[in-house]
């Protein structure tokens, strides 16, 4: 019920939520609103500002935005790589060292405009000198306004994992402006919606009933509907946020589909996005729920159907993938919680499964390997079908 009404939408207008976190951050959604960004700038005390942004960004959206902030504050505009190459220790001793060599002071405030992957590095930098710095996000890609930025979480990658190095900080404030999402790219903009589609499946079956009717796999949007579905997607993570507000304990549950997801990112060296590789992750940790005999058939196929049909994402499962790799990749990432292979599973659709008082559940490997063993033949036949019917 809550999600099947529209929220009010008109341009311009902006309005405040909490991040809901231990240390809590205003976040603000709007459709349009950069003059009002730049007021509520003003109110912050600061000698400087580092507006942090990819350069493909900063002719898109950022030139214009810059120019005014440079009007009125002592500016300074440093580039980072485009994506997830920017989530490294070499680029992170560089933007600190490059603050540092450019005078950044305690009273100095970073920007990241841009994506999730340009969020994490400039926090993790803000975090990281001086003890910790102020920093503001401007998410500009539907994970950023989404997902990453309703975590304190800061990370960069390590030799064997994603976000293995990082820090909890919390930004100042958030600003998330739907219009700048008209020009991301169809698969980012899935990767952002998968995590939305993850948050029905663990803890709110009617907010799948909502993505049914809302969603289509072009992913094409009015600039309204894709405000509501921002909005929409927002609220069902802050509902799991408010029950974990350390991100520490339930807030796990998250993590849904990530084992595998993370594995197969981190194998196909950016070749899969992370929203694609989750969106494998959750139809793997579905099919593992079935042959742990907690999920049915249907709960299953209701995975495929919103992921593939809804959703769009229906790319064949790479070709260079094996049940080996996957395992070896898993054990490789899993140090922070042991030898043992952990997943988040479900029990129904909307309710994780958490049998001994924790969500985190050991599964045998034997069991993981045939449940990759059979997904990825399911796929390979897949794939050899619809490349037949094309040559037909
Ligand atoms: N801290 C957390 O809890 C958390 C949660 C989710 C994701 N993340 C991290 O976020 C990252 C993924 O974020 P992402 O999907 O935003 O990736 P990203 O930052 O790489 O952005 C995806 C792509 O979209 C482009 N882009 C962004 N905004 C655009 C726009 N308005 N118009 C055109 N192109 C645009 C970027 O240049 C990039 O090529 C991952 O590194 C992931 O680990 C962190």
């Amino acid at each position: 019920m809550k999600y099947s009404q529209p929220f009010q939408w008109e341009p311009g207008k902006v309005i405040q939520l909490s991040t809901e976190l231990e240390k809590p951050s205003p976040f603000y959604l709007g459709y349009d609103t950069h003059k009002s960004f730049v007021k509520t700038l003003e109110e912050y005390a600061f000698d400087r500002l580092f507006f942090f942004t990819e350069p493909h960004l900063l002719s898109l959206y950022g030139q214009e935005l810059y120019e005014e902030l440079n009007e009125k504050f002592p500016c300074q505009l440093e580039f980072v790589p485009n994506g997830e190459k920017c989530k490294s220790f070499g680029i992170l001793e560089e933007v600190c060292e490059n603050l540092i060599a450019k005078n950044a002071s305690k009273k100095s405030i970073l920007l990241a405009f841009g994506g999730g992957t340009v969020g994490n590095i400039v926090g993790l930098a803000a975090g990281l000198i001086y003890r910790g710095i102020r920093f503001v996000e401007i998410p500009t890609s539907m994970t950023g306004q989404t997902d990453s930025t309703l975590s304190n979480k800061q990370a960069v990658n390590g030799a064997t994992g994603k976000n293995h190095f990082g820090l909890y900080h919390s930004p100042i404030f958030i600003w998330a402006d739907t219009k700048y999402l008209q020009t991301e790219p169809p698969s980012s903009r899935r990767s952002g919606i998968i995590e939305g589609i993850k948050n029905g499946f663990i803890s709110d079956a009617t907010f799948l009933d909502y993505l049914e009717e809302a969603l289509n796999p072009q992913v094409k949007f009015s600039d309204e509907a894709l405000y509501q579905l921002v909005h929409k997607i927002i609220l069902s993570k802050l509902e799991i946020l408010k029950k974990d507000p350390s991100e520490k304990g339930y807030g796990i549950v998250l993590e849904y589909g990530h084992t595998f997801g993370h594995a197969i990112e981190w194998l196909e060296k950016g070749k899969l996005s992370h929203g694609e590789s989750v969106s494998f992750g959750m139809k793997i940790a579905a099919e593992l729920g079935k042959e742990l005999g907690l999920l049915s058939q249907e709960d299953v196929d209701r995975h495929y159907y919103l992921i593939e049909d809804k959703l769009g994402f229906n790319n064949p499962f790479p070709e260079d993938l094996t049940t080996q790799k996957i395992m070896n990749a898993m054990i490789a990432d899993n140090k922070k919680t042991g030898r043992e292979l952990r997943f988040i599973l479900l029990e129904r659709i909307g309710q994780c499964y958490n049998p001994e008082g924790d969500f985190l559940v050991t599964v045998d490997q034997q069991v993981v390997r045939k449940v990759l063993d059979n997904f990825i033949a399911r796929q390979r036949q897949k794939t050899s079908v619809n490349l037949s019917d094309r040559v037909a």
